[in-house]
């Protein structure tokens, strides 16, 4: 095969919170493949606990990773020389899991000699819409709805970010996650709501839509807050409860995604309109619900509004999209992030481009 100057090839770690993946992109002419890429999920040992238990995120980490990068190299048929740059997700997240990701790449990386990139993990969601056939082009907005994040962020060029929207306490994955528990189901929430939400009647409970105040008067418009949405659920369960018994757990279900879907769709198309952007895109672990989709899918229909959403298969965690992320970094002249980056629970996507300055953050 003759070598393209402008191919370049990333190998990518993503381990900010209970899911080790590794994945092998390359990026040629501006589009972006997948020669590999695996996801060794924690899910079931976290399951037990009702949550991510952070000590058994990166112990598993650590048991896992080497295992997933050597099987990434030789399913793709790549040794590490012909890798042109090692990356890992280095904030926000579980700072010992991070750690694992970070340490092991920037081993790799002084190891072979090769470039190390640390990557936003909000910004590999925002990277996996890429791994779409048709991606959009910017300035758009994208709702990225994770078990950590619910943010409206306009994109006006690539790692060019402003956050205009956030929630002001759960997230909607953490949310679904936490109705889930109140119902008995099990962890992850969004999956278990989703599958037992086909057979209920989305309308058979009255829920609110969770506004937050400015206090300088009404609301803000780009904003969530779910946890009275929590707290209603709850009053809801204790009532049937007093009262049947048995719970409607289908109904209970729909009504909550319902309710979710609709408060999420609403936000983002006002955002959209009112900011005069054409194209919206969706990402995260709940971008995968099959009901958010479909009423979003309509909503940007109705209003003329172009929806580019992430592959169900790249919503939740994984380490494509944290790859995808390094190239378009690449791509946009960025070299390298210092060998001295650290972790960081937390850093503001706004700031994301501090990562690839030689005088590290963290
Ligand atoms: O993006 P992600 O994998 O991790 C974070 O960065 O947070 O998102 C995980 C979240 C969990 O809260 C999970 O319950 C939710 O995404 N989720 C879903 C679905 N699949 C995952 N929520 C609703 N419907 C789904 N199908
Ligand atoms: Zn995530």
């Amino acid at each position: 095969m003759r070598y393209n100057p402008k191919s370049k090839t990333v190998l990518a770690l993503e381990t900010s919170c209970d899911e080790t993946a590794v994945a092998l992109l390359k990026s040629e002419c501006g589009q972006f493949r997948t020669v590999a890429n695996l996801v060794a999920s924690q899910i079931e040992e976290h399951a037990k606990w009702g949550g991510v238990v952070p000590e058994i995120a990166s112990r598993r980490h650590l048991e896992a990773l080497p295992f997933l990068v050597e099987e990434v190299l030789s399913t793709s048929g790549q040794s590490m020389r012909e890798i042109d740059a090692v990356a890992a997700t280095v904030t926000p997240g579980l700072n010992g899991a991070l750690l694992i990701g970070s340490v092991t790449a920037r081993t790799l990386s002084a190891l072979h000699q090769k470039p190390f990139l640390g990557i936003h993990h909000l910004e590999g969601h925002l990277a996996s819409v890429f791994l779409n056939e048709n991606p959009p082009r910017p300035p758009y907005l994208v709702l990225l709805v994770s078990g950590g994040h619910t943010e409206l962020i306009k994109v006006n060029n690539d790692c060019k970010y402003q956050r205009l929207g956030r929630s002001h306490d759960d997230a909607a994955g953490e949310a679904f996650d936490k109705v889930a528990r109140l119902l008995g189901l099990g962890y992850p929430g969004g999956p278990a709501i989703e599958k037992l939400a086909t057979y209920g009647n989305p309308k058979a409970y009255s829920l609110p839509k969770g506004r937050v105040s400015n206090p300088a008067g009404g609301f803000y418009p780009y904003d969530f807050s779910f946890s009275g949405l929590k707290t209603a659920m709850l009053r809801q369960v204790q009532l049937l409860e007093t009262k049947q018994g048995e719970l409607p757990l289908e109904n209970l279900a729909a009504s909550f995604e319902n309710i979710v879907a609709e408060v999420l769709v609403e936000r983002s198309i006002r955002c959209v309109l009112n900011q005069e952007l054409k194209t919206l895109v969706m990402v995260g672990g709940v971008a995968a619900n099959k009901r958010l989709r479909k009423m979003m899918s309509d909503a940007t229909s109705s209003y003329g509004v172009a929806l580019h959403m992430a592959p169900k298969a790249f919503c939740t965690d994984n380490a494509a999209m944290i790859g995808v992320a390094a190239l378009k970094r690449l791509e946009s002249g960025v070299s390298q992030s210092s060998i001295q980056l650290g972790v960081s629970p937390r850093w503001s996507l706004e700031q994301a481009d501090l990562l690839y300055r030689a005088n590290a953050p963290f």
